[in-house]
């Protein structure tokens, strides 16, 4: 058996996400990596990969390892705290990022926050602004999805959420597009340090934000209800507003992109799909995970640390060493999927762990799903007979997922404009 696995060939060779084959087609690269156990050595990043849905399923119910990026090995050092800016005071040791029972504590406080009612009311504000983007696109007889529509819904979603007055934008604007580098591995020092430098001026404008909010409450507001909740319960303050905002940002900006352009694609491959995909926001719920299953975008998976020297699925791991877990490996394995290469909005996902599980599920699922099942009717309201002007072609230089150029669409209005 041992022998057995020392004559395969190096996973790298059969597995590169950042490879052309990868980008174009996935799935075989997928199949052959979750085949190779349940805790994968992979060389070129320095990190396990798990593979394996029971074991990734437990890692998420029991947190045995952790999920700040400051426990990575590699991570840039902390800065001694006299010499901490907003930004430090903001990541380190507080809300999401902080120790399991505080983060617990930061979830089960702020439930309220994210309730039916508050996300109606970000529903509500979100709608003008997509209905005004489509206004703005007038009837084109083509269009680039991504540049018109798809590019502009993260900044209104995460800024009607906050509740972040318009004569901000302009300075939140950055932030939104940077925020993520501030934590990323593979860019240069100077890059993060300008991103923090983004963060920074962001922290001082929510602080600005929340100042305002605490002299006017507003009844179903995001921060009015988090302001709420600051005064109710101790152990959540200030920091950990501020923090929580940040992590929406974080978590909200780019995985939005990502499903725009998904599940416009997926859809007008299967347009004998799109009413029932569409015919209720329940129905969009369910058809959005069937979207990714079909798509397999996600190219890196969900990122753990080993806090401390220890055994996991048989394995040694270092203190600080890197543990991907890929739920996405299991989308076309027949194993979990009937017919796995058919796209069916009503497919049956049981679990349906597209947004996480247990103490880290997301946050943002439902006001995701709310302004995607927006967007995307808005998009077939107004061109019903919509279509893929071409094939888009994929973009490698995400590091995350596999998402497109451009993703260019015939409208095939009568007398539709240039
Ligand atoms: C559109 C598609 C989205 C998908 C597929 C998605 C998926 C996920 C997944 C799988 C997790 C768990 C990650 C882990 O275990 O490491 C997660 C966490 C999170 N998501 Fe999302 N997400 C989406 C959109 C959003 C949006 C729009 C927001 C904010 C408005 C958001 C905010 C968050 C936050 C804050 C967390 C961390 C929760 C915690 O650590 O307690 N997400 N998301």
């Amino acid at each position: 058996m041992a022998e057995a696995a020392a004559k395969l060939p190096p996973i790298e060779q059969l597995y590169n996400p950042n490879s052309q084959e990868y980008m174009n087609d996935p799935v075989p690269q997928c199949l052959a990596l979750a085949k190779r156990g349940k805790l994968v050595w992979y060389e070129p990043w320095q990190a396990w990969i798990m593979t394996r849905m029971p074991d990734i399923m437990d890692c998420w119910k029991h947190e045995p390892l952790s999920s700040d990026f400051y426990d990575w090995e590699f991570a840039p050092k902390r800065p001694p705290e006299d010499q901490w800016s907003n930004f430090e005071r903001a990541m380190i040791g507080h809300s999401l990022l902080a120790d399991h029972g505080h983060h617990r504590l930061v979830r089960r406080v702020t439930a309220p926050a994210f309730s039916r009612n508050v996300v109606d009311a970000i529903q509500r504000k979100i709608e003008p602004d997509v209905k005004r983007l489509f206004d703005e696109l007038g009837e084109p007889e083509s269009f680039d999805y991504i540049d018109m529509i798809a590019n502009h819904i993260p900044f209104i979603s995460i800024t009607r959420m906050v509740g972040i007055p318009e004569k901000y934008w302009p300075d939140i604007k950055q932030v939104i597009l940077t925020f993520t580098e501030t934590w990323n591995p593979t860019i240069s020092e100077e890059q993060r340090e300008s991103a923090r430098q983004d963060s920074n001026r962001a922290i001082l404008i929510i602080k600005e934000v929340i100042a305002e909010r605490r002299n006017a409450p507003q009844q179903d507001d995001f921060l009015s209800t988090l302001l709420k909740i600051e005064a109710e319960n101790e152990g959540f303050e200030e920091g950990d507003i501020i923090t929580l905002i940040l992590a929406l940002i974080g978590a909200g900006a780019d995985t939005t992109l990502v499903a725009q352009q998904w599940s416009v694609y997926a859809l007008l491959k299967n347009k004998d799909q799109v009413a029932t995909a569409l015919a209720t926001p329940d129905a969009f719920s369910n058809a959005f995970s069937e979207i990714n299953r079909w798509g397999v975008s996600s190219k890196m998976g969900f990122a753990r640390y080993a806090p401390q020297d220890m055994e996991l699925l048989g394995q040694k791991l270092r203190k600080g060493v890197m543990v991907l877990m890929m739920p996405h490996l299991k989308d076309y394995d027949p194993e979990y999927y009937d017919d796995p290469k058919t796209f069916d909005a009503q497919r049956v996902f049981n679990p349906d762990v597209l947004f996480g599980y247990g103490p880290r599920y997301c946050i943002g699922a439902a006001l995701a799903k709310r302004q995607l099942y927006l967007t995307i009717s808005e998009l077939f309201k107004r061109f019903p007979d919509v279509e893929l002007a071409e094939e888009p072609e994929r973009d490698a230089s995400d590091h995350n997922a596999i998402v497109f150029k451009r993703l260019l669409l015939k409208t095939n209005v009568a007398g539709a404009s240039n």
